[in-house]
């Protein structure tokens, strides 16, 4: 396994590469959630790649940049036992060298949802994808669906200006209680930790109540918005039932509808969702 912190030798080493080369862009502190994409990623391609890199131009001010979990060595040694060929390790400047001024944005996809909670992170995001793929040229990239806007706007961002590039989107990965894995998870304190188990729980009860045939969008909202409300601990930023493919909200909750919600769970805010 090789580590590499520059971008041009990045870009010399992937002229030798095997293809098909497959990608898994990280933020690091890698759990079991990340560690599924690398492992699919390793099934499928001749050549791995993946990017460990806090991308600073997705935190908005006020954000969790500076205190985000970061945690290299570990994170080499749990890729060095799944077969990576290159970990990408960048630092900004090696990103956004002086005077970077250019971005990506999928304009519309990008104002819904976390886009409205968070101006401009998916600019962020989709900036810095686009580097990773101009540098790496994956045959596949791999995403989670524990991101599910970000997986849809990248896959956008594939379509649009990386034909060659494949989108694959994995299920998210899940602690015992429901509680989806996440590098922030590290910020709640015990306590904290019990009560984020309720995102978890309201998605569960937008799905049963839809599989027992509640078709209506703004009652599966109330009553997800009802289970958290019983958790003290817990601030509803939004919940939504959209459109998988505009992300607008929907009046009737059809096949596919992406049920999503962003909490705050005393100054940590998460994310999940689920596809029904
Ligand atoms: P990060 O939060 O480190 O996540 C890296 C990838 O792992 C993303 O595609 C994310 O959706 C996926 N992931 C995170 N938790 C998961 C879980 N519990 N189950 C399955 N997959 C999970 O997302 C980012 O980094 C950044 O925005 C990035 C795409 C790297 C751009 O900076």
């Amino acid at each position: 396994m090789r580590v590499v912190e520059k971008a041009a030798e990045l870009e010399r080493l992937r002229l030798e590469l095997p293809v098909p080369v497959g990608l898994v862009p990280t933020m690091g502190c890698l759990h079991e959630g990340h560690l599924s994409l690398v492992r699919q990623a390793r099934d499928d391609n001749n050549s791995l790649v993946i990017s460990i890199f806090v991308n600073p131009t997705q935190f908005g001010p006020g954000e969790d940049y500076a205190s985000y979990p970061r945690d290299e060595a570990r994170d080499l040694t749990l890729l060095e036992k799944e077969g990576v060929d290159i970990v990408f390790l960048p630092s900004a400047t090696e990103i956004y060298p002086p005077g970077f001024d250019s971005y990506v944005e999928v304009a519309g996809l990008s104002r819904r949802l976390e886009g409205a909670s968070r101006p401009g992170h998916f600019r962020g995001v989709a900036t810095v994808v686009a580097r990773l793929f101009d540098l790496v040229r994956p045959g596949k990239a791999y995403f989670g669906q524990k991101d599910a806007q970000q997986a849809i706007i990248i896959s956008s961002i594939a379509a649009d200006l990386y034909p060659g590039v494949e989108v694959i989107t994995l299920p998210t990965v899940r602690e015992a209680d429901g509680m989806a894995m996440s590098s922030r998870n590290s910020y709640l304190s015990p306590d904290e930790r019990r009560a984020a188990a309720v995102l978890y729980r309201a998605l569960s009860r937008a799905r049963e109540l839809w599989q027992e045939g509640e078709g209506s969008a703004s009652n599966l909202r109330w009553e997800m918005t009802a289970v958290l409300r019983k958790e003290p601990l817990a601030v509803v930023d939004y919940v939504s039932v959209a459109d998988p493919a505009t992300l607008e909200e929907m009046e009737t909750a059809s096949s596919p509808a992406l049920v999503s919600l962003a909490v705050k769970i005393g100054a940590t805010r998460l994310i999940d969702n689920i596809l029904l």
